[in-house]
């Protein structure tokens, strides 16, 4: 080391870690994990208290570490605070007992890093308007840890990035600090996997991990087991974030198959989901996929860029992954020429036609619109001229193109549309008045399948493949 630190060792350093945390099973439940110096338990900075930092932190809380939960917004930390938040009902009665508790502190003070035995990075990185990486927060986040780093911390990179970003954001600038990773600071990438709406415990999803060296992958493994039982090392950070980026990548690529075969089952008049529900029932080889207004949230529609991104700086590309990322892009409006479509056949056009979208959130039970393919649905269709509403208990308002402010109608009048599209059909909420709709336009059969959907009295439910396979026997009858 070139710069005065101190040389405390942290309480995931390996020379204290046979102590916390041996090969033996890890601690469930509060049981706590031994202390770091002058503290009866470890503490853990979780940078970011987002949809990942914040169910990370009451993770790492539960199993009994010291949890300094830092955000740079007041906003979000006023709503975690009052328990106004995005969280499954197991989490939000976690965090009511937390915010009792003096092990959990909420902080905007960067400053707290420094008493951490460990830090968990968990910032945004969404991609900018050209659908490139936008990595100035991932940047700035970065910049603070390596600045309060002492030694003996484990500092970890859970956001989703191009492969690189933990050895050029972390490790690089902390041996430009003086610290001999590896030996004084222990860094590696864990990229999160959280699923938010999904009750499935923490504790019970695997994390991939990978040190910048051996020591960096053992003292990331044993902060890991406070969050999860499963953690899997890997050979190097590039390793762990080149793994997420497969599994994103994979999804993207198998949903935008799936609209493909939609579509495919279109011309053929064939319907799509019986074809996909059949193909299921193979017990192997074979995973379903289904089609729908397109895809949305915080991972699909972004993290296959970061990967196209450093693909592309390297003079090599991946054209399926690029392709499936287009048709993904493109899905909206395709969604919209079919409400163009399908009203035409009603005999009406779509400048001045009242249609309703039900369902704004990105997916079932959540709160979250980043990148929802309905805002997109939603500008396109206002582009055109229709009158829209939108219909979402968990949203109360929505911005379109930064332009336009929509609420949420709290009762709808199905009758009053010309047109209903179905994005979204959350958990508990009822959608009986849909029975009523005139037309009901649902791309991904969410409605289709919906229990309510057998009582219904809908005039007309539109999957596109019945629809033209109607009307490709009428066409040929009357040949
Ligand atoms: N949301 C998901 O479903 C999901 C799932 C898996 C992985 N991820 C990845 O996890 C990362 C975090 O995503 P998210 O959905 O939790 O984001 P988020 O937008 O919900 O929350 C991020 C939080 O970080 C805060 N923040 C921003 N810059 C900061 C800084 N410099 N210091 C401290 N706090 C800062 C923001 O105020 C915000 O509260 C991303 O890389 C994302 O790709 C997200």
């Amino acid at each position: 080391m070139t710069e005065s630190v101190s040389t405390d060792a942290g309480a995931f350093a390996p020379a204290v870690q046979e102590h916390l945390f041996s090969d033996a099973p890890p601690e469930v439940g509060r049981a706590r994990p031994p202390a770091s110096e002058g503290h009866a338990e470890p503490a853990i900075a979780i940078l970011g208290l987002g949809y990942v930092g914040l169910p990370t932190a009451l993770a790492a809380r539960a199993k009994g570490a010291r949890t300094i939960g830092i955000d740079v917004s007041e906003s979000r930390l006023r709503a975690i605070r009052e328990n106004r938040v995005d969280l499954v009902d197991a989490d939000r009665a976690l965090l009511e007992r937390e915010l009792a508790d003096e092990h959990f502190t909420l902080t905007a003070s960067l400053s707290r890093l420094g008493e951490a035995d460990a830090v968990l990075i968990c910032v945004p990185t969404p991609v900018d308007e050209h659908r490139n990486p936008d990595l100035h927060l991932v940047a700035a986040a970065c910049a603070e840890v390596v600045a309060h780093a002492r030694a003996g911390q484990t500092i970890i990179l859970t956001s989703t990035s191009y492969p690189g970003t933990t050895r050029d954001l972390l490790a690089d600038p902390l041996a430009a600090r003086g610290f001999t990773v590896g030996e004084d600071v222990f860094v590696a990438s864990s990229p999160e996997r959280i699923d938010p709406g999904n009750v499935i415990p923490h504790a019970d999803v695997p994390r991939v991990v990978g040190g910048v060296t051996q020591a960096c992958t053992q003292a990331a493994v044993a902060v890991l087991r406070l969050l999860t039982d499963h953690v899997v090392p890997m050979t190097s950070p590039e390793a762990a974030e080149m793994t997420k980026l497969l599994e994103n990548s994979f999804r993207a690529v198998n949903i935008a198959f799936a609209n493909e075969i939609a579509d495919v089952c279109t011309s053929l008049g064939i319907d799509a989901r019986e074809i996909i529900d059949a193909a299921a029932t193979k017990p192997y080889g074979f995973m379903p996929f289904y089609p729908g207004t397109g895809v949305g949230g915080h991972c699909i529609p972004c993290d296959p860029h970061y990967l196209l991104w450093e693909l592309r700086s390297r003079h090599a590309g991946a054209p399926l992954l690029t392709a499936a990322m287009q048709a993904i892009a493109d899905r909206p409006f395709a969604i919209v020429e079919q409400v163009v479509r399908e009203l035409s056949f009603a005999g009406r056009g779509i400048a001045g036609a009242r249609v309703l979208v039900v369902g704004v959130a990105y997916k079932p039970g959540v709160e979250d619109v980043r990148e929802s393919p309905a805002l997109e649905i939603l500008g396109e269709l206002l582009e055109r001229g229709a009158r829209v509403d939108f219909f979402d208990p968990h949203i109360p308002r929505i911005n379109i193109d930064q332009q336009q402010i929509l609420l949420s109608v709290t009762s709808p009048e199905p009758r009053a549309y010309d047109a209903i599209v179905v994005n979204t059909i959350h958990p508990r909420i009822d959608y009986g008045w849909l029975h009523d709709a005139r037309l009901v336009i649902d791309p991904s059969g969410r409605f289709q399948s919906h229990p309510e959907r057998h009582a219904s009295n809908a005039e007309e439910v539109v999957q596109p493949e019945r629809r033209i396979a109607e009307r490709r026997a009428a066409f040929r009858v009357g040949r």
